[in-house]
């Protein structure tokens, strides 16, 4: 059995909860694994590499078994790059998800424990250059996702991955309803990867103010700007309005300067219409389930 296809054998519905700065911890990833769905977060969440240490042994404790993952920043300025590392090898984290490079590696380090890395992409040079680094998958970040979203249709970015790639692939934007993951089965993707729609979960480390702005907004509502960080990502426009930008801050910025304005200014993509309400993550996941079962019996019937 494939590492893929023995990840989503553990799993309710073929669906990964994505890592969300600020916003996912111990509490919703493991609520989300506990709950047929596979819960992640970034490793950058817990403060320090002693935090994290504690957090990946309460996850690992809690879980027993059920996998769950991590999302290493993979760039210069990410000064904990190492640590956080060589903990995630220490915990033998089941999935790890990086961001902005793909380094040979830090892949092998996961490869010596039997993990599987999934690097996430919004194109499709960087895409084959994940694989050529040795990634097992991809995860295709589509136009209309949370956080640095691409800008790509998910029809047109899925079938050119899946011109050159036959292994996992997570597609993601706007997935807020298990229909959205079986559509993302039908394009050819192996996982749905939902992000947004677990922000309003009562187990997320948003605010309660940014909660509420989930429920208060549609797509209508996002804005998609490089002006807060230099890197275009997508935001709710009540917490952009509500903050003084600075005047177009273009160029690369210091992960401690971007972590500043994530605090104020907040993500989401444009399926969050379809938050109405702070539920338990549980909840979240049962209705998931429920929506994609319900799907595939209509279409199958
Ligand atoms: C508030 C927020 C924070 C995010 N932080 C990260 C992060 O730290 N690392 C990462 O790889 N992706 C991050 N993302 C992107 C998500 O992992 C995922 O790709 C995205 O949320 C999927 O689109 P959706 O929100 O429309 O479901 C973030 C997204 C949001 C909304």
């Amino acid at each position: 059995m494939s590492k893929a296809d023995n990840l989503n054998a553990q799993l309710a519905i073929p669906a990964i909860v994505a890592p969300m700065f600020l916003v996912s911890g111990v509490e919703l990833v493991t609520a989300c694994s506990q709950n047929g769905l596979l819960g992640t977060f970034p490793t950058l969440n817990a403060r320090t590499a002693d935090a994290l240490d504690a957090w990946l042994g309460e996850i690992g404790e809690r879980l027993d078994g059920k996998p769950y993952g991590a999302n290493l920043i993979v760039h210069k300025s990410n000064p904990r790059l190492q640590e956080d590392l060589a903990l995630v090898v220490k915990h033998k984290v089941p999935l790890v998800i990086t961001s902005l490079g793909a380094v040979p590696d830090l892949i092998d380090a996961v490869h010596s424990y039997g993990g599987m890395v999934l690097h996430d992409v919004i194109g499709i040079r960087h895409a084959q250059k994940a694989i050529e680094a040795g990634a097992d998958g991809l995860i295709a970040v589509a136009a209309g996702a949370g956080g640095h979203a691409g800008t790509f249709s998910p029809f047109a970015l899925t079938s050119e991955i899946r011109e050159f790639f036959a292994g996992p692939m997570a597609l993601s934007g706007c997935i807020s309803h298990g229909r959205h993951v079986l559509a993302a089965r039908a394009m050819g993707a192996d996982f749905g990867y939902i992000g947004s729609h677990f922000i309003a979960a009562e187990e997320s480390m948003a605010p309660a103010e940014q909660k509420q702005m989930m429920i208060e907004s549609t797509a209508k509502d996002i804005v998609y700007t490089d002006k807060v960080t230099g890197v275009a990502a997508n935001f709710m426009r009540a917490s952009l309005e509500a903050s003084s930008l600075p005047d177009g801050a273009h160029g690369e910025m210091a992960l401690s300067d971007e972590a500043k304005a994530w605090k104020t200014i907040w993500s989401a993509g444009h399926g969050v219409g379809a938050t109405h309400a702070v539920r338990p993550a549980a909840a979240i996941c049962r209705e998931l389930i429920e929506q994609y079962e319900k799907a595939l019996e209509e279409l199958t019937s």
